[in-house]
């Protein structure tokens, strides 16, 4: 199965709130967003959001330039039928992002959720740094959750790499150096629907 065809697969067979990853709010990455007190018309790419919450959240909170992509079009159809009319409000890509032609120091704010984790092939994770320094403005930040050092090997029946701050931000410099400086990192306990405990890491990281 193609990576494509197994994020429709999940998307189309499961609850959206029975997800394994799925969270009602994302507070650990709306406490950063309101940290880095963005103008409301900053740009904002919610990259793999999936079938988040984050976007309605980010609405709610009066931001006016919103981006999401995600591989899975059925993900996003559920997303924007989930925001009825406010789904106009946001841009929906559906892309892969290691391939998907983004335009060049365009947004302020890079989040990801349990994306990059999935990469575990280091040519995957250049396109996906390329990408991300690529798309950044100078200036911009990213906040990026993965599993952490103590969490699953797996997700959604896939391998996975597991980060601390250290080695996140080791697997984010580019062939030109660490360009994105690490900021502040989190761990936190995510509880899943079916009731286990999984270990998120959450960094954010400034382009330098
Ligand atoms: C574990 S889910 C997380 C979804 C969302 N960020 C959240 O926290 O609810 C991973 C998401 O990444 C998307 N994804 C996987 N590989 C991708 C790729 N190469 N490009 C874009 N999205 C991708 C999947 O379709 C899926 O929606």
């Amino acid at each position: 199965m193609t990576n494509l065809a197994h994020w429709e697969h999940i998307y189309r067979t499961n609850a959206t709130d029975q997800v394994s990853w799925y969270a009602p709010h994302l507070d650990v990455s709306l406490q950063l967003i309101d940290r880095i007190s963005l103008a409301h018309n900053a740009a904002i790419l919610d990259l793999g959001g999936g079938t988040s919450n984050l976007v309605d959240d980010l609405l709610a909170r009066g931001f006016t330039n919103l981006s999401v992509l995600d591989l899975s079009p059925a993900a996003l159809h559920a997303a924007r039928s989930r925001l009825g009319a406010l789904s106009n409000k946001v841009r929906w890509l559906a892309a892969d992002v290691t391939q998907v032609e983004l335009v060049p120091a365009h947004y302020d704010l890079w989040h990801d959720r349990a994306v990059f984790h999935f990469f575990t092939d280091s040519a995957q994770r250049a396109a996906y740094v390329r990408q991300l320094t690529h798309a950044l403005k100078p200036g911009g930040h990213a906040i990026i959750s993965t599993f952490g050092p103590e969490g699953p090997t797996r997700c959604s029946g896939l391998d996975v790499v597991r980060y601390s701050a250290s080695t996140l931000a080791a697997a984010l410099s580019d062939i030109s150096g660490p360009r994105l400086r690490l900021l502040e990192s989190f761990i936190s306990l995510h509880p899943t629907p079916s009731g286990a405990t999984q270990q998120f890491l959450t960094c954010l990281f400034h382009l330098d």
